[in-house]
């Protein structure tokens, strides 16, 4: 496979996505004629993929530097943006040189608020290691780390220069990581794009298989059609007016998961929970049909994601969704679906629906659409 794929996100100022196998060579060009010194951000991970990026880098003239940071959420803290700035600093970086960040989400998003931070903004170049980084994180401009009281509470809007999504790198990830992040592809594929879940549906094996996958036309075309639903969103609402909401579909409940299981579930496993739940809460509230709702719980399932959670947590996922960032005022906000690709607004829905949605994904329900499966 030696496809190599573009989406453009328009915007102020725009910028490519590029998808493909061994991307190394676009990087100079990514960098543009002003760029002198570079900083590749990785986790210890990945450092055989940053050590491969820098020599490359210098081997085009760049002065380049690499810094290790910890590993996952470890990495979003103000100690190892500090960490960054420190580095930047002692190695004279000025507002025209850059950040290359190699990793996970967790370390664009720490690489890019480092870059919008650094002299009020320096260019950062995301290289996404996982499929959620490819598709979600390193995609649209949020950059942010965590505080004590919570996660992403500090942050910015800050593009990319460039997104280079090697696909090659997903063969080393391990097979539940992968298959959490195709749950943000999936939700693309319900809010906007049909036919990313009929390839989903019609090569769940291969799938599931993270080196087969990411060697595959399929993976490719997915992850491309992924970034052009997002970049279509981000390119017209940069800032969360209203339209970038959408993305949000299935995170609401999703979120909720994360809070009460302290963050030990991996996000894509809640919001494909999530995405039941609100499926359900159209459902009831008599938007959308039943066999849509089972078309949620065949296609996740049939990855190995989850589609219930433990029954006994109702009024703790209820305090969790209201205080959600996305809550306004104490009104409960979702996106639901009236169909397949047409997401709509549901504010202050009534609890008796909410707990009605509740009892169709809690272990040990029976649910009607559970059962027709
Ligand atoms: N900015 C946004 O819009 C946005 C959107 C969604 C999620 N996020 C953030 O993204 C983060 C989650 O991203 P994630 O799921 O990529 O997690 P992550 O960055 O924590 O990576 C998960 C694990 O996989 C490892 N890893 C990464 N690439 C690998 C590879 N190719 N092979 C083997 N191991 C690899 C990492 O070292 C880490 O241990 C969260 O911090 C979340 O807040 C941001």
């Amino acid at each position: 496979m030696s496809d190599v794929r573009r989406v453009t996100v328009t915007g102020e100022r725009p910028y490519d996505v590029v998808i493909g196998r061994n991307l190394l060579a676009e990087l100079p060009a990514t960098l543009g004629k002003s760029v002198r010194r570079v900083l590749v951000v990785h986790p210890a991970a990945l450092a055989t993929t940053a050590d491969a990026v820098i020599e490359d880098l210098r081997a085009h003239g760049y002065e380049t530097f690499g810094a290790e940071v910890p590993d996952a959420e470890e990495a979003k803290t103000a100690q190892v943006a500090a960490f960054l700035w420190g580095v930047l600093g002692q190695a004279d970086f000025t507002r025209s040189d850059a950040i290359v960040a190699v990793g996970g989400g967790a370390t664009t998003d720490l690489g890019g608020f480092v870059a919008a931070t650094w002299l009020r903004g320096i260019q950062v170049v995301q290289v996404p290691t996982t499929v959620l980084a490819m598709v979600d994180a390193a995609v649209g401009g949020k950059t942010g780390i965590n505080t004590a009281e919570g996660k992403n509470l500090v942050g910015a809007f800050h593009p990319p220069a460039a997104v280079l999504c090697d696909l090659a790198a997903l063969e080393s990830m391990q097979p539940f990581d992968f298959v959490a992040g195709l749950a943000e592809i999936v939700k693309a594929g319900f809010i906007a794009d049909p036919r990313i879940l009929e390839l989903v549906e019609g090569h769940v094996d291969l799938l599931k298989d993270p080196v087969a996958a990411a060697r595959s036309e399929v993976l490719l075309e997915l992850v491309e059609r992924a970034v052009v639903v997002k970049a279509e969103v981000v390119g017209e609402d940069l800032k969360e007016a209203g339209l970038r909401e959408i993305l949000n579909y299935g995170h609401t409940f999703g979120h909720a998961i994360e809070h009460v299981e302290r963050y030990q579930w991996r996000h894509g496993a809640a919001v494909s929970v999530g995405m039941v739940y609100v499926a359900e809460l159209a459902r009831l509230a008599g938007r959308l049909p039943d066999d849509v709702v089972a078309r949620h719980r065949a296609v996740l399932t049939s990855l190995g994601l989850p589609t219930t959670y433990r029954g006994d947590r109702w009024e703790r996922l209820l305090a969790a969704m209201r205080r959600d960032k996305k809550t306004r005022g104490d009104l409960l906000r979702f996106v639901v679906l009236e169909g397949i690709g047409k997401p709509v607004r549901l504010e202050g829905p009534d609890p008796t629906l909410l707990a009605a949605a509740y009892a169709e994904i809690a272990e040990g329900a029976t649910s009607s659409t559970a059962i027709s499966l």
